[in-house]
């Protein structure tokens, strides 16, 4: 840490997603929650729940007593809607509240957003947090996942969240808009189609999108099945089972084409002379990297183009606010905003 910096300054690195927000600060704490933000719809509900706002899974089982809101919608802070930009400053004070903070330190705070929110959302996003902090930075996620893995030259980051697939290239340097992309099609997509093709294929059975989002974290894959895919769904309030192994590859592979398109096409506009360093080094973060057999499928896929080599990361939930806790760290005070 510069000298310049203060002992009492806590570090916080935050990775405000569309499904999971995360935290991880200076004092050793990480934590996340789901991104709900919900406020109680009248005194009765007030009552009930004995609180002002709830979070996460909290807001999800009380949904019914709540105006509930998922502030960021497809990358971005719905333009506008007071609601949005309410909840967004609910979560991320609950996010810093998590971090267990105490009450005398001076807090210093990045925070990874959606490449797309980035561009649009920067000055609410800005305001959300100065309510709670001394100095901020707000940073594009995959810009955040490279940092905290030290992947700072020649690489490019593919981030499959659940709004967004962001895609960055870094050139030992902060990346600019021309390094950036970002596509609609990712997690929240494949749960769409995975819930079309169960509905079409079985209309007497009830499936729901929290159910089928369930079925794909827990069984989804691309390319060829190691398994079969098996799971229960209700038919007139019966739990029977289904194999819905081809429903499954079908719906986790519909993004793939567009993913590997803004992939060739990021680095065909690189510098030529890096271009072949970078197809080596392509880097897969967020929770849509852990779908199995991802990193072979992206691998044969790209083989018709230039032979690429994907890694997907380890700990895709921690790595971007992780990254940007490391940004709060290292970043010179002059390039911090101060509040
Ligand atoms: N094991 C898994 N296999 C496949 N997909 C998964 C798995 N676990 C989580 N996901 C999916 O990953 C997505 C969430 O990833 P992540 O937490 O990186 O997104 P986010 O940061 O909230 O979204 P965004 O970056 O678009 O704002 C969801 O669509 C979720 O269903
Ligand atoms: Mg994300």
């Amino acid at each position: 840490m510069s000298p310049a910096k203060k002992d009492n300054m806590l570090y916080i690195g935050i990775d405000l997603g569309t499904s999971r927000s995360v935290v991880s600060c200076s004092n050793g704490s990480r934590k996340w929650v789901e991104s709900y933000v919900g406020w109680p719809k009248d005194f009765v509900a007030k009552k009930m729940l004995g609180k002002r706002v709830l979070f996460g899974s909290d807001a999800v089982e009380h949904r019914l007593a709540l105006n509930l809101s998922r502030p960021l919608k497809n990358g971005v802070l719905k333009e506008g809607t007071e609601q949005d930009e309410a909840a967004v400053q609910e979560l991320i004070g609950h996010l810093i509240e998590l971090a267990d903070v105490g009450q005398d330190n001076d807090i210093c705070v990045a925070v990874g957003v959606p490449a797309e929110a980035l561009k649009i959302n920067k000055t609410a996003i800005k305001n959300a947090i100065s309510q709670h902090a001394k100095k901020l930075m707000v940073v594009s996620e995959p810009f955040s996942v490279a940092y905290g893995l030290g992947a700072l030259d020649n690489t490019m980051i593919i981030d499959i969240g659940a709004g967004t697939v962001d895609f960055c290239i870094m050139h030992g340097t902060v990346p600019l808009e021309e390094d950036q992309r970002s596509i609609l099609m990712a997690g929240d997509y494949v749960d769409e189609q995975l819930f079309k093709l169960l509905t079409e294929k079985h209309p007497e059975a009830d499936f729901t999108l929290t159910m089928v989002r369930k079925f794909k974290e827990k069984h989804g894959f691309v390319g060829e099945p190691k398994r079969r895919v098996k799971i229960e769904a209700p038919v007139d309030g019966k739990f029977t089972e289904f194999d819905i192994t081809e429903e499954m590859r079908k719906a986790c592979e519909s993004p793939m084409p567009a993913i590997i398109e803004t992939a060739i096409d990021l680095i065909a506009n690189f510098d030529p002379e890096f271009q072949q360093a970078v197809r080596k080094n392509i880097i897969v973060a967020g929770g849509g990297s852990q779908l199995a057999g991802l990193n072979t499928f992206l691998s044969e896929a790209t083989k018709q183009f230039e032979p690429c080599t994907f890694t997907c990361i380890t700990d895709p939930l921690y790595a971007g606010a992780d990254g940007a806790l490391q940004l709060a760290d290292d970043m010179p005070e002059e390039f911090l905003e101060k509040l």
